[in-house]
């Protein structure tokens, strides 16, 4: 048995109160994801960003990858807690946001510390490992059905050490209890997808793991040899 305690609005409240500090161009970041609808829910929530910060403060990262950057939350959250001479490489495929987390990185003061690649991840994640790339710190938040790729990438561009998160790993719990009736098409092949993921960061014994079930479910790997 577990101890998970329902968010209910009062205890979102609650975290939005004492769980993190937010920097000013993080909440006008966030903010204006609230203006797109449903698409909200791609950003990570304010105490992931949080979350990250901490992951790049302990683990001393300097050279982090993240595949999906939609309007730069989590890049922006990463780039700020970076230490001087760090530097993000950011895949995603939509110029628009990208266009639109320009404007925070900028406002913040970021942008020399954050490289974005505009294309397909796959193909991005193919040239960083043909030019013998590596990284301290790989965030997964991208296209599901593409995971098992990206995870294969992570894997290799991760240095020994290095640490690879992968954002979703629960799907809404959709990786036990497959998709629903009434569940969009993209469901299904994104639980496969998930569920080849989830069995391959078991396996692998280079990778000490840890399923966190926060939010849609976080992974962490750290490469051990
Ligand atoms: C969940 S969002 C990323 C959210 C971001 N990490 C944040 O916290 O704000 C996923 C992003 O992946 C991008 N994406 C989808 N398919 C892609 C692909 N094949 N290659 C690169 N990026 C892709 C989308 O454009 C979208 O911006």
């Amino acid at each position: 048995m577990r101890i998970i305690v329902p968010i209910t609005p009062e205890i979102e409240s609650y975290i939005d109160e004492v769980g993190y500090r937010e920097h000013p161009v993080l909440a006008a970041c966030r903010a204006e994801a609230q203006t797109r609808g449903a698409m909200a829910v791609m950003q990570i929530a304010p105490e992931q960003g949080a979350f990250l910060q901490l992951l790049i403060e302990i683990t001393g990262a300097r050279h982090v990858l993240e595949i999906g950057a939609f309007t730069g939350y989590s890049t922006l959250a990463m780039a700020l807690s970076l230490p001087e001479g760090g530097q993000i490489t950011t895949c995603d495929i939509d110029e628009a946001v990208i266009n639109v987390a320009r404007q925070f990185w900028a406002k913040a003061g970021v942008t020399h510390r954050i490289d974005v690649r505009l294309a397909d991840a796959a193909k991005t994640l193919g040239d960083l490992s043909d030019h013998g790339e590596s990284f301290d710190l790989i965030l997964i938040d991208a296209d599901k059905p593409r995971y098992p790729t990206y995870l294969e990438y992570a894997i290799k561009l991760v240095k020994v050490g290095g640490l690879i998160v992968v954002d979703d790993t629960l799907i809404h719990g959709r990786v036990v209890t497959g998709s629903l009736d009434g569940d969009p098409d993209y469901v299904r092949p994104a639980v496969e997808a998930m569920r080849l993921v989830n069995k391959r960061l078991h396996n692998d014994e280079r990778l000490t793991i840890a399923m966190v079930p926060a939010h849609d479910g976080w992974t962490l790997a750290r490469r051990r040899f």
